[in-house]
């Protein structure tokens, strides 16, 4: 069941906060966006307190019971003094908590007539978009989280089951307030450990904790299980004695977990173990996995993330080689989705829509989602997802169907976590609203970033107008001020090796299609990757429209220009400008805009509590300083190519090239990039 309960706690938040001119209370960032500090405003205050006299809650459902328990925590907190619970009506300003079906208070209330009187203003209907709403963990059963960065996993393997962390419940609470249904506890570079039976009953545990705020678990599945814990000798999907083991396990999962959700699997990707191992395809895999959940009602999310390791095409072709004709031929089982990324990359700043969104006529689609973020400046720079998100969840596939935007065609999103045991739960204050904001699209994927944003700032920082409306501008320019600095024009891929932490332009050598210059593809002419049909012709895969628009210089947006063109260093773009000058430009444009971003934020002193404005204003110093090294590493690089001058007045950069590419980023023990030698 949905907990209704905890969005009104959410809906009176933003009304009830602090109110203009007051200075945010001193927060550690544990409490997220549901932080109950007293309505500021007296004379609200009064108000809400003569409303709400007392809270009804007759259902002893467990769901109930963690509503009565969230309001109640919201009541006191808002209201600044405990709300009696009482187990009937009692007086005016009764706040009756439950369903028809649960209350008799409510089912004796006139409803519909009721809301139908309240009109058209009230706005209490609200049913998610997707039924699939998915935090996944990339969380390794040795505690190490897979692009973490903040700090270690929050599952307390070793200590499970008997012993139960509170912060199950405190993330299990986060989550359901913004809607999400769905913990994928592992990562998808899998370990078979988690299907034995002392894992499952630590898996058991946790789910208990999240049921009653209607979230499932489940887990992500080696493909090579069989035999590294079942002690067979294939994982051949279509051996009878393979089949039998996961339909085994499967009953076995659904015995110890009656409500388990289903299986992510990454298969014959960067080295994870699949069906082609046997000369079988991502359908026999996948269907394979699907015939042993059917039975409970499991799903299979089989990752569209491959590419082989031959390098035999364009990396950003194979998830449509591969899975489109097997759709074609509507090969996958109904309990089946493929999941994509939102581009066909890789979590890269800027990328166009993945093509497959366009492509799969019957298997239904997930969308994953990077919210850790791996590529743009992990836990430091200040980035606010919602917008990039915004941007694929809207772009048009022109698939022949009545709605052909990506939203329309997907089942549900799935966000890579960026959870951990930091105490502040994300690493950073900013990097919570990326948690959030993945929840509240993956309810209402039409939700605008700004609304996500305000409603963000409001819960978390404060009602004053004078912080809302910078700190909503700061966030809404963030993304594209990472874009600028690390990767403009349709760059992408320019990270530096392995812990993808600050600019390596000049990454080569090992496997082509995962170094810089295979994407940059920098040259004395120019810059980018051509994918016309004069290059690697991935525009293909796209709709006619579309694939019209990429193709051509004269409609191809500015944004993913080198994504789909090699350009010469001295052509003229659509904004008059030669390549080299709108590079530069764009890279200052980057630093430029993160100095604003300090200026704003330097003025909300005294308007934000002093913890957090200094803790923010500590890492945007960091931003700052890492955006300038983006921007002089990445131009220094391109100018050996172009050997072209910069313009009187450019900033000009503090080091040579070979110092930047000597560079290596700071070691810090507690994160996964660069670790100390
Ligand atoms: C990226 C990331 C890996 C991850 C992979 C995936 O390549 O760097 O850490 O395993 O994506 O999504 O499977």
């Amino acid at each position: 069941m949905r907990p209704l309960a905890l969005v009104t706690v959410l809906a009176l938040c933003g009304p009830l906060s602090s109110a203009r001119g007051q200075i945010s209370a001193p927060d550690d960032g544990y409490d997220l966006w549901l932080r109950y500090t007293r309505v500021a405003d007296t004379a609200r205050l009064a108000e809400y307190r003569a409303a709400i006299s007392e809270l009804v809650v007759t259902s002893g459902e467990p769901t109930m019971q963690a509503a009565r328990d969230e309001l109640a925590l919201g009541l006191n907190g808002l209201l600044g003094r405990p709300v009696p619970v009482a187990d009937a009506p009692t007086r005016d300003g009764s706040v009756v908590v439950g369903t028809p079906a649960n209350s008799r208070t409510i089912e004796a209330l006139p409803l519909a007539a009721a809301l139908r009187e309240a009109g058209p203003e009230l706005n209490v209907v609200s049913a998610p978009r997707y039924s699939l709403r998915l935090l996944d963990h990339w969380d390794n059963l040795d505690g190490t989280v897979e692009r973490g960065y903040a700090g270690a996993s929050l599952w307390e393997w070793a200590r499970l089951p008997d012993s139960i962390s509170p912060r199950y419940r405190d993330y299990a609470r986060a989550n359901a307030s913004i809607g999400i249904n769905g913990t994928v506890l592992t990562n998808v570079n899998a370990n078979a450990l988690i299907l034995t039976p002392a894992y499952l009953m630590k898996v058991a545990a946790i789910a208990r904790v999240f049921r009653p705020y209607g979230i499932k678990v489940y887990l992500t599945a080696r493909f090579s299980a069989p035999i590294e814990i079942g002690g067979l000798a294939t994982a051949d999907p279509l051996d009878a004695g393979v089949r039998a083991w996961w339909a085994a396990k499967a009953d076995e999962i659904y015995r110890t977990i009656p409500d388990f959700g289903g299986f992510v699997v990454k298969a014959n990707s960067e080295g994870q173990p699949g069906p082609q191992d046997y000369h079988r395809s991502h359908a026999d895999g996948a269907n394979m996995l699907a015939d042993a959940l059917a039975p409970h009602g499991g799903i299979v999310m089989w990752r569209a993330f491959v590419y082989s390791s031959e390098v035999p095409t364009d990396r950003v072709m194979q998830a449509v080689d591969e899975f489109e004709p097997l759709d074609a031929r509507g090969a996958f089982r109904t309990n089946v989705l493929i999941q994509a990324k939102n581009g066909p990359l890789d979590f890269q700043p800027r990328e166009p829509f993945h093509p497959l969104f366009g492509r799969m006529a019957h298997t239904p689609l997930m969308m994953e989602l990077q919210i850790t973020k791996e590529y743009l400046g992990q836990d430091t720079h200040l980035v606010f997802l919602a917008p990039l998100w915004e941007e694929v969840l809207r772009a048009d596939t022109y698939a022949p169907d009545p709605r052909s935007d990506v939203a329309a065609r997907i089942r549900g999103l799935a966000g890579v976590a960026n959870v951990g045991s930091d105490r502040d739960w994300c690493g950073s204050d900013f990097n919570q609203a990326n948690w959030y904001a993945f929840g509240r699209l993956a309810w209402d994927p039409m939700l605008p970033s700004a609304a996500i944003a305000e409603s963000w700032v409001r819960m978390t920082f404060s009602n004053d107008p004078r912080v809302v409306r910078p700190v909503v501008a700061m966030m809404l320019a963030s993304r594209e001020a990472a874009v600028n600095y690390m990767t403009p024009l349709g760059l992408a891929h320019q990270m530096a090796r392995g812990h993808h932490y600050g600019p390596g332009p000049w990454v080569a050598g090992g496997r082509a299609d995962q170094t810089s210059v295979y994407f940059n593809r920098a040259d004395s002419i120019g810059l980018g990757f051509d994918r016309t049909p004069t290059g690697s012709n991935a525009v293909r895969q796209y709709a006619a429209p579309v694939r019209a628009r990429f193709t051509s210089r004269d409609s191809v947006p500015d944004n993913l220009l080198l994504w789909f063109h090699h350009v010469g260093w001295i052509e003229h773009l659509r904004s008059g400008r030669t390549l080299w000058e709108d590079l530069l430009q764009h890279y200052q444009a980057g630093v430029d805009t993160v100095r604003w971003m300090q200026r704003t934020w330097d003025g909300l002193d005294g308007l934000v509590d002093a913890d957090r404005f200094r803790r923010v204003q500590g890492f945007l110093r960091i931003q700052e300083a890492e955006a300038r090294w983006w921007r002089d590493a990445s131009v220094l690089y391109w100018q050996s190519f172009s050997h072209l001058p910069l313009p009187p007045g450019y900033e000009a950069s503090a080091h040579s090239l070979e110092w930047y590419r000597q560079l290596r980023c700071p070691p810090d023990p507690r994160k996964p990039r660069c670790k100390p030698s």
